[in-house]
């Protein structure tokens, strides 16, 4: 009886421990260092590396308990190739959710906050106190194997989603971890990539997803594989003490990627606090016992290390929950009915609508013959973020689910089967990985036999399933439609089905720019011609000790996504923000209550947007901004703001949106500062970066 009582106050302490409000982080610091004066230099040194490749360190004399940690943004991946499996209980199974990017496409940041709760309790129930993620590196080339893992290509689109997912993360006590800070825009040779950018590229595009999730309250930060203007993040006293820090005022938690560092000395004294994996093979150019010895490092100088770890561990209440090892909270697999909700929303809301001649949604009494090698395949990213999941979903299970329609499945129809199909559906993907860079252009096969579906039936609907953009300039103009789908989950075609069929009317739109050709592309001369991309590159062992690197020079600036294709006047297939429905929308007017912003004295401007079709649909209301008469180089717009609006057919609502001062800001890089100029602002109101339907304008006063 005595146990059960003890049980039941332990499940009540850890309860109200997730309810109480944080600790303060002075406090958390206060009480790092009383730990800290407690260690010896051992404990110490041992702290400074993670141990069995996914648990932070701890000294267990001293009631520091190990913290296990698991990957993966969109879902908890079961890790079987963790050393010593005998330390570490998996759940039976965890929900393979859809990718991140499809979060983005969602356009709704409390989706992507039930989204992180989701994962949240996953990871509790997995008995981890860190979650890997949300992975948040801009997309500056549609050819990085890990774009899936992200949030697209614009700043403010990524913020937004990103200080969502954390607090929804965080509301159940699983710490998120912001990564890969910073610049790890490319997986061609990962870990000897060199990305040369210049100060306002970093501030106003790749740092503002961070600055979210840190304002947002993340414990935690990984450090990329990259180095970023010639030092390797995860020892780069500018990366983590400067930058991360210093401009961005980060207090918790920094870990290295995993075997990302290379020279003990920088480690200890750039702000890292964990070097991960912690089995750094090599102890080069000296372990820390060796530089201690030689006095090149000192013991305070591993008590500054350290004091970050132990403080977030503290004020996130890790040392309490894993003072019995790993914490056992199977009662969590009760949530994940729930989370399979969330899932199929994700998908449902993120699936987007490039293309329509109006054979969408099909209607019960057609005949579909879907083909390709997608056909019955459930795709995903590869790589550390992949999660198996459990009663996976193909997309020929969920038509026939959801269609009294006859579904025919031929992954190689013959000629005259796709001349006789009353409607074709031809599904076709990519299979993105982490480490490898994948080609814009999709295999040959695959682009043959879309091309031959389309020119011999005109009713060939192409669902594409990738999480990057793909060449679609062979066959876009003869497709009846287009559906972007990602990498849905195991339940996500339910939704896309839904979509095909009408149960569901779509409402994502595109999270980055679908140029026709990579050469459009900023990023296309990323990497050598004659390259492979469609293996992992840079064996990480080999490379490791002494990684010859190479530039890549983010030469286009703040001109990332569409504000490059904008700014080059280069026509994409399809722009960013951009998604059809099945019904129609009008936004007219635009107004602003007042047309001077100030520090001081936001403005507000608003718009009417109207359901003029048929049916209930959701509408993604954007507003960008312009500088009229810039002191610097400036895109022609940014998107500083979205909402994403549900109108039933004929409604009406009028969409507001505060425009702070800061909202109009650019970077200065001589005075080091956010600077906004005094003149005329344009402010956009459209339904995609290239969808314009009304303006205003505001100025700022001398
Ligand atoms: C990987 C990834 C990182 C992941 C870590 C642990 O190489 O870059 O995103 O969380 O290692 O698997």
């Amino acid at each position: 009886m005595k146990k059960l009582i003890f049980s039941l106050c332990a499940f009540a302490l850890t309860a109200t421990a997730v309810a109480q409000p944080l600790m303060k982080w002075d406090e958390a610091y206060r009480k790092a260092d009383a730990v800290i004066k407690t260690l010896s230099l051992d404990e110490k040194i041992e702290m400074t590396h993670g141990h069995n490749k996914f648990f932070l360190p701890g000294a267990a004399e001293k009631d520091l308990p190990r913290v296990f940690m698991v990957d993966a943004s969109s879902g908890v991946r079961i890790n079987y190739s963790i050393p010593d499996q005998n330390e570490v209980r998996h759940p039976l199974r965890t929900t393979q959710f859809p990718s991140t990017i499809t979060i983005a496409a969602t356009f709704n940041p409390e989706l992507a906050h039930q989204f992180g709760k989701a994962v949240g309790e996953e990871t509790r129930m997995s008995g981890a106190g860190i979650l890997l993620g949300p992975g948040m590196n801009i997309y500056r080339s549609s050819q990085c194997g890990r774009n899936f893992e992200y949030l697209g290509e614009d700043p403010v689109l990524a913020s937004r989603m990103v200080e969502n997912y954390v607090t929804g993360m965080q509301s159940t006590g699983t710490l998120a971890c912001l990564k890969h800070f910073l610049c790890n825009n490319t997986e061609f040779y990962r870990r000897n990539s060199n990305s040369v950018v210049d100060e306002r590229a970093i501030m106003e595009i790749y740092t503002p997803a961070f600055k979210a999730g840190i304002d947002a309250g993340a414990a935690s930060v990984m450090t990329a594989y990259n180095l970023l203007n010639g030092e390797w993040c995860g020892q780069s006293k500018y990366v983590i003490t400067d930058l991360l820090r210093g401009e961005l005022g980060f207090k918790g938690l920094v870990m290295t990627d995993w075997h990302s560092v290379y020279d003990w000395k920088k480690i200890v004294l750039s702000g890292q606090n964990v070097e991960m994996p912690g089995d750094m093979q090599f102890d080069f150019p000296a372990s820390v016992r060796e530089l201690v010895d030689r006095k090149e490092l000192s013991e305070k100088d591993l008590d500054k290390m350290l004091r970050p770890m132990i403080a977030t561990c503290i004020r996130f209440g890790l040392y309490e929950r894993f003072k019995n090892g790993q914490p056992n909270e199977d009662h969590l697999v009760s949530k994940m009915p729930e989370h399979l909700k969330v899932s199929y929303q994700t998908a449902a809301e993120g699936t987007v609508l490039l293309k329509n001649n109006g054979i969408l949604p099909i209607a019960d009494n057609r005949q579909i013959l879907l083909i390709g090698p997608w056909a019955n395949k459930l795709p995903q990213g590869g790589g550390s973020s992949k999660v198996e999941g459990y009663n996976h979903i193909t997309p020929a299970d969920a038509l026939r689910s959801v269609t009294r329609a006859k579904v025919t499945v031929r992954e190689k129809p013959t000629m005259a089967e796709l001349r006789k199909a009353d409607i074709v559906v031809c599904a076709t993907g990519t299979s993105d990985r982490e480490g490898t860079e994948r080609p814009f252009a999709l295999l040959v096969a695959d682009e043959e036999l879309i091309r031959l579906a389309v020119d011999l039936n005109p009713n060939t609907i192409v669902l594409v399933n990738s999480g990057s953009g793909i060449d679609m300039s062979g066959w876009n103009d003869k497709a009846a439609a287009v559906l972007y789908g990602w990498y849905p989950g195991q339940n996500g075609f339910e939704a896309i089905a839904d979509i095909i069929v009408g149960n569901v009317n779509p409402s994502g739109k595109l999270p980055m720019t679908i140029e026709r050709s990579f050469k459009d592309s900023p990023a296309a001369n990323l990497v050598p011609k004659a390259a492979s991309l469609s293996k992992a590159v840079g064996n990480p062992n080999e490379k490791l000790f002494h990684p010859a690197t190479y530039d890549v020079h983010y030469s286009e600036g703040v001109f990332v996504g569409y504000r490059w294709y904008e700014s080059k006047n280069i026509k994409p297939l399809y722009p960013f923000g951009f998604g059809l429905s099945y019904t129609s929308f009008a936004l007219n007017d635009a107004k602003v209550d007042n047309s001077v912003i100030s520090a001081k004295k936001p403005v507000t401007v608003s718009v009417t947007l109207t359901n003029t079709g048929k049916r209930e649909g959701a509408e993604v209301v954007q507003l960008y901004v312009t500088e009229n008469n810039p002191t610097v180089a400036r895109p022609k717009k940014e998107l500083k703001a979205f909402k994403k609006v549900k109108l039933a057919p004929g409604a009406s609502e009028v969409v507001s949106f505060d425009l702070l001062h800061k909202d109009l800001a650019f970077w200065n890089e001589n005075s080091h500062k956010w600077q906004v100029n005094p003149g005329e602002y344009t402010i956009s109101l459209g339904t995609s970066s290239a969808d314009i339907d009304a303006q205003v304008t505001v100025s700022v006063a001398k």
